[in-house]
Formats: structure tokens, sequence, C-alpha cells
């Protein structure tokens, strides 16, 4: 392909302000550039690793031709990201007359703030609900503030704050609202079709100009750094000082955030965020989207994407057992050639994947699971909401009509080195009768499949005994037996 012009700067929106940025590194962050060069400093950092939403601001962005906004962590956030989009801090937050803005007086009249540190972060994710749900449900406002962390008020202040905003003002006559007309028009007018590419104290940074241009960027230099959402890359630079240059980012590629579905299979572009992909898939395969629900707080959801949590190869992601159980296959491309492979197999060791150099993951296809097949996925977690699993298990079972096991393919996460099934499990349930007896004689397989490590999530003995009670806590699901069968507690070290 005739390779795309290319300009050396990056552009794009803050609050009413037209960016344009030469002397940029790939690894500094939005928060830094805000807090540091702007002078920003109502947008605070809290932990620098996106989980307590003190760095929380709104992020527009041209999806198919409409504006939206979307929250995310701006600690986690690196500037590369941002061509073409609108950034909004709390700065931004205007009431009429100079007065507080509705989301900000509800927090005053609630008690919602005490030491206030948090303050902003919540103040700008309950805007972002409100902006796109004026008179939202409890559960939605427990949603939007899973990625907030507040160490004062006990939350009930806050979510009453939130339940109050409409009585403040209405969304619809908010000032971002009134110019989303403009904002949408001069978003589109940043999008000329160009390669970033700026270079700047001896690093550089890359933002392709498109989907081809991306794959002929990474062919040429394989050792470059790919950057989707960064909510795992964001660590390396914030937490582990590691240097990601070049980098190149693929946020931005529209190519990359398609989710479609064709003949039973719902085809995942590498782009697609977890809030992006959430409807089609709570729709289609119900317990994979409530598993989306409980990845990371709805920040990270907004920024991280399926592609990067495949990419990863940790053996702790979320999305790769079920995956894996529901028998998906991955499109890798290097250049102009794409190869499709297992998902199952694309995880080799720890920190080992089938990824040649070169190569990024295009998209996933995921096989719907038959109509009378049962599917589920399980998360054991310390906390409930924004947690990292200790373990995980996906179960997709097919009965034969004598109510034997004609399929079933199960995966654990935090079991081993990398996503893995469960084989000798498997092979223990295969052709045998559904029953209690038939799970209980296959826990004795999970010995074979399994040697669990002890870390600061779980130890081993707890993973094992999770693990086996998620395929009890599963026979009993598609039994219809309303509470877990036999339950057996750790035995104290
Ligand atoms: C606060 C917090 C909470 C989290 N909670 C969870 C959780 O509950 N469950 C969970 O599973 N994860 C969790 N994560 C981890 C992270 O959000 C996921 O792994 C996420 O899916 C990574 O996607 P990303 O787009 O942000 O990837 P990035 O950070 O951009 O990239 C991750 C890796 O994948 C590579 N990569 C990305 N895209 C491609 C591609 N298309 N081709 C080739 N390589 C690529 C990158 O080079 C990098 O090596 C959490 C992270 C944070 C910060
Ligand atoms: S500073 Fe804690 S999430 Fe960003
Ligand atoms: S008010 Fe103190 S951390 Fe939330």
């Amino acid at each position: 392909m005739a390779t795309p012009k290319i300009r050396s700067e990056l552009r794009f929106l803050l609050n009413g302000e037209d960016v344009a940025l030469r002397d940029i590194r790939p690894d500094e962050t939005l928060l830094d550039y805000l807090r540091l060069r702007r002078s920003l400093r109502g947008t605070k950092e809290g932990c620098a690793e996106g989980d307590c939403g003190a760095c929380t601001v709104l992020l527009g962005k041209l999806a198919a031709g409409k504006l939206v906004y979307e929250s995310v962590n701006a600690c986690i956030r690196f500037l590369g990201s941002l061509d073409g989009c609108h950034v909004v801090t709390v700065e931004h937050l205007r009431g009429e007359g100079g007065n507080l803005h509705p989301v900000q007086q509800a927090m005053v009249d609630f008690h919602a703030s005490q030491c206030g540190f948090c303050t902003p972060g919540f103040v700008m994710s309950l805007y972002g609900l409100w902006m796109r749900s004026p008179d939202p449900s409890d559960a939605a406002i427990e949603k939007a503030l899973q990625g907030n962390l507040c160490r004062c008020t006990g939350y009930e202040a806050i979510v009453r704050a939130a339940r109050a905003i409409s009585s403040y003002g209405r969304s619809a006559k908010d000032p971002l609202a009134l110019e989303r007309k403009h904002v949408t028009a001069r978003l589109a007018a940043l999008r000329d079709g160009m390669r970033v590419d700026i270079a700047s104290g001896g690093k550089r940074l890359i933002v392709p100009a498109s989907l081809d241009d991306f794959a002929a960027l990474l062919e040429k230099e394989p050792s470059a750094v790919v950057v989707a959402g960064s909510t795992d890359v964001g660590l390396w630079v914030t937490k582990q000082m590691r240097d990601i240059s070049p980098a190149v980012f693929i946020g931005g590629l529209d190519e990359l955030r398609a989710i479609s579905e064709e003949k039973g299979v719902i085809t995942i572009g590498a782009g697609v965020t977890y809030s992006e992909a959430f409807p089609m898939l709570a729709k289609r395969i119900p317990a994979l989207g409530r598993l989306v629900d409980r990845i990371g707080g709805e920040q990270v959801r907004n920024m991280g994407t399926i592609g990067g949590n495949i990419a990863n190869g940790s053996p702790i992601g979320d999305t790769p057992p079920p995956l894996i159980a529901l028998g998906a296959t991955l499109t890798l491309r290097k250049g102009s050639k794409r190869r499709t492979m297992s998902l199952e197999a694309f995880f080799i060791a720890y920190g080992k994947q089938d990824r040649r150099p070169g190569e990024f993951v295009e998209a996933v296809h995921v096989p719907m699971p038959a109509k009378n097949a049962h599917f589920a996925v399980h998360k054991v977690s310390k906390r409930r909401d924004e947690d990292i699993t200790a373990t995980l298990g996906a179960f997709h079972l097919a009965l034969a009509k004598d109510g034997t096991v004609g399929a079933i393919r199960i995966a654990y996460g935090g079991m081993a080195a990398t996503p893995k099934r469960a084989l000798a499990v498997e092979a223990a349930l295969l052709g045998k009768p559904w029953t209690e007896a038939t799970v209980e004689a296959a826990l004795g397989a999970y010995d074979s499949d399994f040697t669990p490590l002890t870390d600061m999530r779980a130890t081993a003995q707890y993973r094992s005994l999770a693990a086996k009670n998620l395929l009890r806590r599963f026979f009993a699901e598609t039994s219809g037996i309303k509470s877990p069968l036999t339950v057996t507690r750790p035995e104290a070290a």
C-alpha cells in the first residue's frame, strides 16, 4: 500500500481549546500532561494504576460518526491515544450563571464529599452517567461508580447525590450537550487520514492512519510496542518504569472496532473495548456479558479491549477461558497475510504466545453456544467489583438425548501458567450420565490438569478447591438445584 501522509503533530480538543503537540513522548500520560504541563489540577492522582478513579476525565470520540463521551483513567491513558478526541476535565463543568454544575451541587447538598480527594473523579463519572442517562437506576449508578474509590464517605451519600442530579438541572441543557454539534464537526475535521509520527527526547510514537498502515508499520518494525486501551501497558510505565518506545497506538482504528454476528459466530475486532462489546454479548451470550461487567471499573472497561486481554497472554485474564470453552478462534495478521488458529493453541507457556514478529491480533471469532447447550462462567475474586481473578472457570456442556454428557469444554484462568482447558476433567465427564455422582467422581482429575500457585490473590489449596466447587456449582445450575451442593471449606494449614 502507498505510505499515507505523515504529520508530526498530535491534535485533540481539551475542554474548549484546540491542542497541537509536537514534543511528546510515547509514555507521557494524560494525567501528567494535565497536572504538570497545563496546571489543571482538579484531576487527581491516587493510585496511578487505574484502580481508584481519582483521575477520571471524560473522553469524547467519534464512533460511526456519532460523538460519545466515556469516563477514562487519565493516569494510564497516554497522550498518543488522544489524536482526534475531546478531553473533558472537571474544570470544564459549568453551572448556569457561574453556579456549581448540577452534579457538583448535588454532591455538596448530599454531603457526598469529605476530604474531597476522590470527589472530582466521582463528579466526572457521575457527569458521564447523567449525560447519557439522566434518571439512572441504582444498578446503573453502582456500575458507573465501580471504578471510583472513596475512603471517607461510605458511598451512601454519593449514591443519594447521584439519584438527585436531575432535580438540579437538565442534561439536555448542559453546555457539553449544547456544544455537541460543534465538537462533532471539530473532531471530524481532525480526522485527516494522516499517520502521526512523533520523535521527541530520543523516543517515538506512531498513530497509524488505518489498519493497513498499522499492519505495514508493524511488519517493518516488529519490536514496536502495540498499545490498544493501555490498561495493561499503562502500568508498565507507571509501576515498572518500562520504556515503550517506539509505541504504536491502535485504539483509534475504526476497522478494529467492529463487532458483528454471522452464521452463529460473533466476530470481535481486536480494538473493541469491553464497554463496546457489552451490549452484543449481554444479549447473545448473557454469561459473557455478566463477566464483562465484572472486569475492572467502568473507566477500565471503556478503555480495555478483548484483543489486549488475549494478546497479553496473562493466566488471569478473564476473557480467554470462556472464549476457549466456546471454541473461539483468532485471526492473526502480519502485513497482508492472515492466519486463523484456535484461541487455545495461542497460549503456549507463561508469557509466550504464538504471535510471530510483526504479527498482531486482528479479531476473535466466538461461536454462539447451541440453543440446548449450557454455558456458564464464574469468577472468584476477593471483591466482587474491580478485582483481579483468583480463579475463573468456564463451562460449556451439551447433553445427549439420554442425559449423558455429549460434549463438554471446561477452561480455567488462575490455575496454570496460561488460560487452560481441564482436559482430564472433561474426559472423566464425557459420555457419563450428568449426575452428582459423575461430577464428584470427576473431581479427582483436577489434580492431573492443574498445579496452581500460591500468590497474593489465593493459596494453591484455595484455588484447587474453588475450581472444583465451580464445577459443582455448574452442575447445580444445570440441574435446577438452587443451593450449591456440598461446599467443602479449605482445611486450616
Ligand atoms: C484497574 C484495572 C482493573 C483490571 N481488571 C481486570 C479484570 O477484572 N479482568 C481482566 O482480565 N483484566 C483486568 N485488567 C487488565 C486489563 O484491563 C485487560 O487485560 C485489558 O483487556 C487489556 O486490554 P488493553 O486494550 O488495555 O491492552 P493494552 O494495555 O493496550 O495491551 C496489552 C498487551 O496486549 C498487546 N496488544 C494489545 N492489542 C494488541 C493487538 N491487537 N495485537 C497484538 N498485541 C496487542 C500490547 O502490546 C500489550 O502487550 C485490569 C486493569 C486495570 C488497570
Ligand atoms: S490515579 Fe487512581 S485510577 Fe488513576
Ligand atoms: S471524600 Fe475522602 S476519599 Fe472520598
